[in-house]
């Protein structure tokens, strides 16, 4: 089958502003070729030959909108990630008293095993909210299984404790054990529209904002202000701030604030 290779002018248009009313996502004139790549790999998948009939497709199926939507996050990530805000938060920080932290654009879960490990090494009590938009992502979170190569940035010990190695044709690959999983709930959360149903200690939303203009990051940093508790901490990722956002966060490390 032969897929279209070009979007015109109205498609891409009517295509980025669904991507950007869902998600926030901007998808503008200098991402044409990633929204082209992504839309045709849908349109590979679903076996539909033209750019119309695919978006009257995502206009009545709901399942195939969340896929499209899916599509076009972005979704790298890794062990170990901007880990100064984690070591800041192990130094700073009481062991006496259990955390509630939210991870909130989680992806498949690097982010959030990541601070467990870490915080059960060093004797702190917690639980882990982590929370994505996209489906597929969060699957491979629950999954907890990642490649080795993954796992690369795990010092060794925290490796050896907290991780299983795989067996025959896992032998490549790792497994969080259950005593860490457990401590992480995965769930579907849209930064945009979904309100917060609990407060928290330290939210991490690093590494999304990043492809929001400014009033989404606006109305993501108000949204989850909101679910911060007083005293509590908010990271953002290092190539982020929130120059720019009212707020009244005090900054206490580079991309990290408090609440006052
Ligand atoms: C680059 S990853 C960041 C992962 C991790 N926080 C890190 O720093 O490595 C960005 C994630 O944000 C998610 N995302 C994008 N728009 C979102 C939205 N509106 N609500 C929730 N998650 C969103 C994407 O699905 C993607 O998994």
């Amino acid at each position: 089958m032969v897929t279209e290779t070009s979007l015109s002018p109205g498609q891409h248009k009517k295509l980025s502003r669904i991507v950007y009313e869902e998600s926030g996502v901007v998808l503008n004139e200098k991402k044409y070729s990633l929204l082209l790549a992504r839309l045709a790999k849908r349109m590979r998948i679903t076996k539909i030959a033209s750019v119309s009939d695919y978006i009257n497709v995502i206009s009545s199926d709901p399942e195939e909108f969340d896929e499209f939507i899916d599509a076009t996050t972005t979704n790298h990530t890794f062990f170990f990630r901007e880990n100064k805000h984690c070591e800041y938060l192990i130094k700073i920080l009481d062991k006496k008293t259990p955390l509630k932290i939210w991870s909130a654009a989680s992806s498949s879960g690097e982010e959030a095993f990541s601070i467990a490990v870490q915080l059960l090494a060093n004797s702190f009590s917690l639980s882990i909210f982590a929370s994505d938009v996209s489906d597929s992502m969060l699957k491979l979170g629950r999954r907890a299984v990642y490649p080795m190569e993954r796992v690369k940035n795990v010092p060794s010990s925290m490796l050896h404790t907290y991780f299983q190695k795989g067996k025959d044709r896992w032998k490549d690959h790792v497994r969080v054990k259950p005593a860490v999983q457990q401590l992480v709930t995965f769930a579907k959360f849209n930064l945009l529209s979904d309100t917060p149903a609990d407060t928290f200690d330290i939210i991490f939303c690093r590494n999304v904002m990043i492809y929001f203009d400014t009033p989404t990051r606006q109305k993501v940093v108000d949204n989850l202000c909101r679910a911060l508790k007083p005293g509590g901490y908010f990271f953002v990722g290092l190539a982020e701030s929130l120059n720019g956002l009212d707020h009244s966060l005090k900054t206490v490390l580079p991309s990290g604030y408090q609440k006052k």
